[in-house]
């Protein structure tokens, strides 16, 4: 708004001074030295202007982070402590149903027995839910129903 503003100013300045230089009562040379003046007054605003956006979006960023910093630490009670040495490698999925965008269901109610010390391939077609299978195991997400379990004991507290 100010550069457009500013420039509708000079397109004015420039239109009424051409008008009089036509009736000869001012000179090129005024004209010319009058529009430097009025763009050098100008500027300033545009400067002011431009570091305002840039400080609306600092304080934007600096809004996300607070969010951030503010987050309330995730506390767990009766957490699944994971002795490397004592896993077998058991992995069970009990009527898990999970989703991303709560309306649109992804996983719905899915029983799945993984012995332990087997290889299992997952296969489906792209954005079947293969990565959020593993998403689930790793607990980067929490299921909505039903519980995962590794050796038998549930990876979630409850
Ligand atoms: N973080 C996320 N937030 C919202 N939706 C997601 C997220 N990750 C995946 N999805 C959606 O969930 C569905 C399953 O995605 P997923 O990544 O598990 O598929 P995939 O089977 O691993 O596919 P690909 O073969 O392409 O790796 C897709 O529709 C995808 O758009
Ligand atoms: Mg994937």
């Amino acid at each position: 708004m100010t550069r457009f503003v500013n420039a509708l100013i000079y397109a004015l300045l420039a239109g009424l001074g051409a008008f009089r230089i036509m009736q000869a009562d001012f000179t090129v040379g005024a004209l010319t030295t009058f529009l430097n003046y009025a763009s050098q007054y100008t500027k300033p605003f545009n400067d002011i202007s431009s570091v305002l956006s840039e400080l609306q979006s600092a304080l934007a960023c600096a809004k996300r982070l607070f969010d951030l910093l503010e987050e309330a630490p995730i506390t767990e009670e009766n957490v699944f402590q994971l002795k490397s040495d004592n896993v077998e490698g058991a992995f069970d999925f009990q009527d898990v149903t999970f989703s991303y965008d709560k309306p649109k269901t992804l996983i719905d109610d899915l029983t799945l027995h993984i012995p332990a010390g087997s290889k299992v391939a997952i296969v489906g077609p792209t954005g079947a839910g293969k990565s959020t299978l593993i998403n689930l195991l790793m607990r980067f997400y929490e299921v909505d129903q039903g519980q995962i379990l590794l050796d038998g004991v549930p990876i979630q507290p409850n």
